[in-house]
């Protein structure tokens, strides 16, 4: 796809409708984008980043249709290869051209691609380079999911290149984001699975920004915004420090027994008034886990007991929920065995980089009795008195 964003500016990058999985791990059902722009300034050329090498041909395509004698500068704001892939590839057509970045990303850049040290054009935070009647101002914006990441600032035309920041994973015709509500759930899930381990970088780098004058907002996923306030309201809630009334419940159930408790606990919850998500692991997406563990104060983990320990399953998405740092407040465990286990201590060692409090366990030795019931009566009474503390109803 190449499309003009505004006069002098134009998208040079793919379009990847058919990938559907990221790191091998996270799901992408709508596809995602890798976006590169072109900026023709009245003496020099610049390239914001570059696609990824799988879409190579397509970027170097899009630059010859539109008649690209000659680039100046190869911004690169981030290293992973879904934007620096096609560096070298940019570099062998255009040889003229110098790689412009930080010294961090420089020398990831010469880890994982041939770039020759030489190419390389090295800036600082805030330092500024002409294109004539144009002027690029860098920004170093760390753990924006790396460490070397930063954004770069058109400060004639107001445009923040923001790479991963503010991106999402969405094969869209649209070059820009008209439709907030489909945007809004792409960009959340990019949030969860990408950027929320890293919320309080993201708070500072928020805050870094905030003084600039921004008329669009074009990432290096998904759609370019040109009503960037939407975009970052939503970041700015994603990554405040309020909880909503809402318990997540990933679960298992082999037999059934675990399952009765879920739902048994799910509409006792529901009745008192909460926002309750169960997700039986065994065909939910993962990404929709993901996007509930960005509000939620509660996490409620199902499981039976299977050679002692967690179901595998459960222990994955355990794993998953620890390493994502959600600002979970509080968690509790259920679920049914058949002759014993560890599955709290296996449990809470998992989310060790959590900072919950522990409500309640409810286990049961196959399937939930009366007096079982009435344990989750208890432990549903639990979280709503620990939701009402917080003021969440
Ligand atoms: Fe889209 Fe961190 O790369």
């Amino acid at each position: 796809m190449l499309k003009e964003v505004k006069p002098g500016i134009y998208f040079v990058g793919a379009i990847d409708w058919d990938r559907r999985l990221f790191d091998e791990v996270i799901p992408l059902p709508d596809g995602t984008s890798y976006n590169a722009y072109l900026i023709e300034g009245s003496e020099k050329t610049a390239l914001i980043d570059t696609v990824d090498p799988t879409k190579e041909e397509e970027f170097l395509l899009n630059l010859k249709k539109l008649g690209v004698k000659k680039i100046d500068y190869i911004v690169s704001n981030h290293a992973e290869q879904d934007h620096s892939g096609a560096i070298p590839a940019a570099l062998k057509r255009y040889p003229e051209a110098k790689v412009v970045t930080n010294q961090r990303c420089a020398s990831m850049l010469m880890d994982l691609l041939p770039v020759p040290e030489d190419k390389f054009l090295i800036v600082r935070d805030k330092e500024t380079l002409s294109l004539g009647n144009k002027t690029l101002k860098f920004i170093l914006a760390p753990w924006v999911h790396w460490p070397e990441t930063m954004l770069t600032y058109l400060k004639e035309d107001k445009i923040l290149f923001t790479c991963d920041f503010f991106g999402s994973h969405l094969a869209t015709s649209n070059l820009y984001a008209r439709d907030e509500a489909k945007v809004y759930e792409s960009a959340k899930r990019y949030y969860a699975e990408i950027m929320m381990p890293f919320r309080i970088n993201i708070k500072k780098n928020i805050e870094k920004i905030k003084d600039l004058k921004i008329d669009m907002i074009a990432p290096s996923h998904g759609p370019v915004y040109i009503n960037p306030k939407f975009i970052l309201n939503a970041y700015k809630d994603w990554v405040s420090d309020k909880v909503k009334n809402e318990v997540i419940i990933p679960y298992v159930s082999m037999h059934g027994s675990t399952g009765k408790m879920v739902h048994y606990l799910t509409d006792q919850l529901m009745e008192k008034g909460l926002t309750v998500k169960p997700y039986n692991l065994t065909n939910t997406d993962i990404g929709e886990l993901a996007i509930s563990l960005v509000d939620a104060a509660t996490i409620v983990i199902a499981s039976p007991t299977v050679l002692f320990g967690l179901h595998p399953s459960v222990l994955f998405a355990t794993y998953l929920t620890n390493i994502l740092k959600p600002k979970l407040k509080f968690a509790a465990v259920i679920g049914s065995y058949g002759w014993g286990g560890r599955i709290v201590d296996q449990l809470k060692a998992t989310l060790n980089n959590l900072k919950v409090e522990f409500l309640g366990t409810v286990l049961v030795r196959g399937t939930p009795k009366k007096e079982d019931l009435e344990k989750l009566d208890e432990l549903a009474e639990e979280i709503v008195k620990a939701h009402n503390e917080l003021n969440l109803f």
